[in-house]
């Protein structure tokens, strides 16, 4: 038996991640930030025996601690870690506007810290495991060398430096055969604009399929660095 986690399950990809990890036959705890969201509820129908949901704000520390204490009682290992969650922050402003830094250090204390706060709980489960494996969902938008944008600024740096700290952690577990993937989902319709985004290429279980088909089933490369791909396992460029 395989156990997977995956954070930011209340809707989008996260969800969609689950229910293809349970298809796949994995044990899979969802973590999701608002109780009220019931999405991820419904697949408790069929999948009873192999779904934990257990509530998670990646922002805080004693919530992701009160999360590892409940991981650490309900499975043995931990096979395939997805940080999934994240937050979009404002996309309109540019330099001549008032820049909001306030909201902005909240996108990071998501989008970068946050998933960094749920590896630093989880690395030792993740290593006792035989995949120990750890997808962060990152963007194309971390990419600085493909930079194009004048806004954004909140996602885009909270995502290069998710990229960064992918980089660190990869460097902590290499040694001792961790992989680690910093993934761009493609561009999928989600809620994560506040509405469904129906200039969308993938639907999430399209993009949820592709992420674990390409981390899952085909051989992909160990190297010095992390892999910074997308669903399809292109590069892209840091
Ligand atoms: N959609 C795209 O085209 C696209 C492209 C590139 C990268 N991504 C990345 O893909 C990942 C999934 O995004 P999505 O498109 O599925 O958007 P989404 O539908 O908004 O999903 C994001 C999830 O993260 C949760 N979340 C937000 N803040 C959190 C926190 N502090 N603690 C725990 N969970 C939190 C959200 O919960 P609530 O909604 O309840 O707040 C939601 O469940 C993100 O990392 C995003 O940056 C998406």
């Amino acid at each position: 038996m395989y156990y997977a986690l995956v954070t930011g399950t209340d809707h989008g990809l996260g969800p969609a991640l689950v229910k293809s990890l349970l298809q796949r036959g994995y044990y899979v705890v969802a973590c999701r930030l608002n109780p009220a969201e019931k999405q991820i509820d419904e697949l408790l129908n069929t999948y009873s025996q192999n779904l934990k949901i257990i509530e998670l704000d990646i922002a805080k520390d004693e919530s992701v601690q009160s999360m590892k204490e409940k991981v650490c009682t309900c499975i043995p290992h931990l096979d395939l870690l997805i940080n999934s969650a994240g937050t979009l922050g404002d996309m309109d402003k540019t330099l001549g506007d008032d820049l909001d830094f306030d909201e902005m250090l909240q996108v990071i204390n998501v989008n970068a810290l946050g998933a960094l706060r749920v590896t630093n709980a989880l690395v030792n489960h993740v290593l006792k495991s035989e995949l120990k494996t750890i997808i962060n969902i990152s963007s194309e938008a971390g990419s600085i060398a493909d930079c194009q944008r004048e806004g954004w600024f909140g996602y885009c740096i909270s995502k290069t430096a998710n990229n960064m700290q992918s980089t660190l952690v990869y460097n902590n577990i290499k040694k001792q055969g961790g992989k680690l993937i910093a993934m761009h989902p493609g561009h999928v319709a989600t809620y994560m604009r506040g509405h469904l985004d129906t200039t969308a290429s993938l639907t999430p279980e399209e993009s949820a399929s592709a992420i674990l088909h390409t981390v899952l089933d085909t051989d992909l490369p160990t190297e010095e660095r992390p892999l910074f791909i997308d669903y399809r396992g292109e590069r892209l460029p840091w």
